[in-house]
């Protein structure tokens, strides 16, 4: 099946669903049993057998099953872990990875909450990190320690837009015996399958483009069969549970993903032609551009582009940069992206191990699914304000 079809089918089960189309929201906590016999065999299929059969509501009902078989069928994973955040599925999967003693690399362009767990979090529990440049690629291979465990990749990075190059950062980690994971929350399964690229396991800050319309907070995390099973261990032992409300935002976003993402990435192009084309801007972080330094790998690993880019002015400042942001009429002020709505917010990234030395503040576009004329007035009128402030 292609990938638009999956998208539409994966995960649908018309026995399960009792004829309904979409998996109805099965809400419980306390599962009754007609007997001890079978509440122990119900145990022993859940905990044991890793099978999805109702058991108690943290473990999943079939609206969760439906989302994860779902996830699992895109990204071409053994089975996909659900996590009420897509921060979550960030730290339950690294937590699924490591013990006390254990070293980590992780990627300098990560998602701050992302650095602040490895820095505050796992340094508590006795687990280094070392950052590295996101464009390292086979030359990870000098950072990796006898003890490094995992190597953490997001990519693109979701403030620099690096891409970074899978394939030669997963043959060199598994080479001394660790697993990587990559944050694909950008590209989404659709246009991007980590696992076939290497990886061990996929996160997906579902919050975004899954979910696709604002209103819901979600992660998933699919693995190999031999990575998820830690994921899975340390999800069951902290008691992570999403409610199945959120489950089925996520599983009914899923099903316009495909329509979605084009929109989102054919508004995204004409924008950032534009953009470029300003005399104040002096770079447009979007990979999908011929002129981005990522573009060749984008290509070469990824089916498409999403709505979120970067925008590096050729001077700028504090006050001009909020002078631009603040009277924007319908780019919207806020955290997050991967929603209907365009949003803006002004960027200053975080680096340890490869300065980000474009000038700052910088801002984040996500473009979503106005239309592009609109959305280019509102951008026209902030540089002009951006400009003014400036001078
Ligand atoms: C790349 C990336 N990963 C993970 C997350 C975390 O997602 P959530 O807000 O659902 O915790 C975000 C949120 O902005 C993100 O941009």
């Amino acid at each position: 099946m292609k990938k638009d079809t999956k998208v539409v089918r994966a995960g649908l089960n018309k026995k399960r669903n009792a004829g309904a189309v979409n998996t109805p929201v099965v809400r419980t906590s306390t599962v009754l049993y007609e007997n001890v016999a079978a509440m122990r065999d119900a145990s022993d299929r859940v905990l044991k057998k890793r099978e999805k059969v109702l058991y108690y509501g943290r473990r999943g009902t079939a609206t969760h099953w439906t989302l994860q078989e779902a996830i699992t069928e895109l990204a071409g994973g053994a089975d996909t872990v659900l996590t009420p955040s897509g921060l979550s599925a960030c730290t339950v999967a690294i937590l699924g990875c490591v013990k006390t003693g254990d070293h980590i690399l992780v990627t300098d362009s990560a998602y701050e909450p992302t650095r602040s767990f490895c820095d505050g979090f796992l340094k508590n529990l006795g687990v280094e990190t070392t950052y590295f440049d996101p464009l390292i690629g086979a030359g990870i291979a000098a950072l990796l320690k006898p003890n490094t465990k995992l190597v953490f990749c997001e990519s693109p990075g979701s403030l620099t837009f690096e891409i970074q190059d899978i394939p030669a950062i997963a043959a060199a980690a598994h080479a001394k015996g660790a697993k990587v994971a990559v944050d694909n929350t950008w590209a989404s399964p659709l246009f991007c399958q980590p696992l076939a690229l290497g990886a061990d396991l996929s996160i997906e800050a579902g919050t975004k483009y899954i979910v696709g319309h604002s209103d819901a907070l979600i992660g998933t995390i699919t693995g190999t069969a031999d990575a998820i099973v830690g994921v899975q261990k340390a999800s069951g032992l902290l008691g992570i549970s999403v409610s199945a409300d959120d489950a089925y935002l996520a599983t009914r976003g899923l099903r316009t993903l495909a329509v979605r993402l084009r929109q989102h990435q054919q508004n995204a192009l004409i924008v950032a032609r534009w953009l470029q084309a300003q005399p104040d801007v002096k770079r447009v972080l979007y990979p999908a551009l011929p002129e981005d330094p990522g573009h060749a790998l984008w290509k070469r690993d990824f089916s498409g582009a999403s709505g979120l880019m970067g925008v590096v002015m050729k001077a700028s400042s504090e006050p001009a940069l909020a002078a631009l942001i603040d009277d924007m009429e319908i780019f919207g002020l806020g955290f997050s992206w991967g929603g209907f709505e365009s949003l803006i917010s002004p960027v200053i990234p975080l680096r340890t191990a490869a300065p980000w030395t474009e000038p700052q503040p910088g801002f984040r576009l996500h473009i979503g699914l106005e239309d592009t004329a609109d959305l280019i007035a509102d951008l026209e009128k902030g540089l002009a304000r951006f400009r003014q402030s400036l001078k």
